[in-house]
Parts: structure tokens; sequence; C-alpha cells
């Protein structure tokens, strides 16, 4: 909890002073071949960068640099990156206005994670997953496979469970959790704008229609 303050603290210190964001050189070096250009995925598996909060990019920054969560990817976050090339990676993404390709979902196993989702992933992860709270990262349209792969990993100890959200899995079987990753994949990762008509309908309608 303290590193994560410090790091918030540092985070606000070191983004006074920064621009407007141009991909930093590691980002078009290395990061691209995976992450695309602007955070969209440009291979299968891997998780969306573009419009995540940075504070959580920041946060799985300093982690996969210390080792803290499991990757397959080879010096992933190599250790000579300073915090403040870190802040500009987390704030690059962060700042993306990139969108998601739509996802194949499942019909039937999104209705099921819609239930899941309002009575335990909601809280942290809230507006269907287009925010974030207490630390949880935004999920919506967050790449399938890549969410799957997550949870298996927290089920299972590889990765560890954020602050609370070992509470918000228990007693879940496996088909939930698959349900509520295909309620994720299927929301638009950008709140699709409301439709302006209703209020000037209402005022047409009689007051009290007699039925
Ligand atoms: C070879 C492909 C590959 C390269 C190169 C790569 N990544 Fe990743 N990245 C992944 C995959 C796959 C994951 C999913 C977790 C894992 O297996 O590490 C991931 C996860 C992440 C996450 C965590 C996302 C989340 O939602 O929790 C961050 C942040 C990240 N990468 C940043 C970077 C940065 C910055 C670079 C360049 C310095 C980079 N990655 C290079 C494939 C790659
Ligand atoms: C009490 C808060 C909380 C609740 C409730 C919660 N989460 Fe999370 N979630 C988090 C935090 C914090 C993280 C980041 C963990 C870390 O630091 O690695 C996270 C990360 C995730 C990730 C990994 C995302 C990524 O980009 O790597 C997935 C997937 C996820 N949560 C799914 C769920 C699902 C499904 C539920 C409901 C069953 C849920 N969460 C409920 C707090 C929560």
């Amino acid at each position: 909890m303290e590193a994560k303050a410090l790091l918030a603290a540092l985070f606000c210190a070191a983004t006074a002073h920064a621009g407007a964001a141009d991909p930093p050189e590691i980002v078009q070096r290395t990061c691209v071949r995976c992450h695309g250009d602007n955070g969209v995925a440009a291979v299968p598996d891997t998780p969306h960068l573009d419009g995540q909060l940075a504070s959580y990019l920041l946060d799985a920054l300093d982690k996969h640099q210390k080792g803290k969560l499991p990757t397959e990817v080879p010096d992933h976050v190599p250790a000579r990156l300073s915090l403040p090339e870190l802040t500009a990676i987390a704030e690059f993404y962060a700042g993306s206005k990139a969108s998601r390709p739509k996802q194949e979902a499942d019909g039937q196993k999104v209705a099921r994670g819609e239930v899941v989702f309002r009575n335990r992933c909601e809280e942290c992860h809230p507006d269907n997953g287009r925010e974030g709270d207490k630390d949880g990262p935004r999920l919506a349209a967050q790449n399938l496979p890549y969410m799957l792969k997550q949870i298996r990993l927290f089920v299972s100890g590889k990765r560890k469970f954020g602050f609370l959200q070992d509470e918000a899995y228990k007693g879940l079987s496996d088909a939930d959790l698959e349900a509520v990753a295909h309620f994720f994949a299927a929301q638009d990762q950008v709140a699709p704008p409301q439709p302006k008509k209703k209020k000037r309908k209402k005022a047409e309608e009689p007051e009290n229609p007699v039925k």
C-alpha cells in the first residue's frame, strides 16, 4: 500500500513536467511488436493498453520490472528503465485514443456474465468495466483470451489478487468466471452516446394515460 502511495506521488511529480505524449523511444523500439503502435494489441492473447488508467499501467510496469507479475515475455520491462521513463510509457498508453477491435463474445455467456458482474465485479471495475476503482483496471473491450488467462492465473494463485479481489471470486464456478470475461469483452470501450430524443417524447405523452 505504501509503495503504491509513493508511486502515485512520484507519478504526479513526474507528469507535472510531461509534454504531449509521443511514443517513448523504448515503446517504438520494442513494445510495438506486441502492443501495437497505439496500444491496440498487434498479436493474439495480448492485452490492449490504449486508454487504460495511467496509475494502473504504472503499477503494472513497476510489478513487471520487479518480476512480480507472471509473464512469458523475456525482459518484459527492462530494469534499466527509470521511473520517469515508466511514467512516460504509462502516460502514452493512457492517452492513446485508439479503438479496440470488436470481439466475438457468446451471447448466453454475456448475459450470465452480466449477473456475475453486477454482484461481484462492478465495485472495482465500474461502468461495465469502462472505469476502474480501488486500483482495479478498466476491462471493457479487453482481449478475451487474455482476460481468461489472467482469471485462471488469479484462481491458481500464480498471479496475486488485488486487494479484496479474492473475496469477489469466492464461490464462483469456472463457468461464472468465463461468462464475466465474455461480458467485459462484449462492452464498448467508450460508452455509446445516449439517444437524445427521450425527454421530448415524454413531454408529448399525456400525464396520466387512461388505460
Ligand atoms: C513479445 C510480446 C510483448 C512485448 C515485446 C511486450 N509485451 Fe507487454 N505484454 C505482453 C503479453 C502477452 C502480456 C500479458 C501478460 C504477460 O504474459 O506478460 C503483456 C502485458 C503487459 C502489461 C500489463 C497489462 C495489463 O493489463 O495488466 C503492460 C503494462 C505491458 N505489457 C507493457 C509493455 C511494455 C511497456 C513493453 C515494451 C517495453 C512491452 N509490454 C513489451 C506481450 C508483450
Ligand atoms: C475489490 C476490488 C475488485 C473486485 C471486486 C474485482 N476486482 Fe478485478 N482487479 C482488481 C485489482 C486491484 C486488479 C489489479 C490486480 C493487480 O494489481 O495485479 C484487478 C485485475 C483484474 C483483472 C486483470 C486485468 C489485467 O489487465 O491484467 C481481471 C481479468 C479482473 N480483475 C477481473 C475481475 C472479475 C471477473 C471480477 C468479478 C468476479 C473482479 N475482477 C472483481 C480489483 C477488483
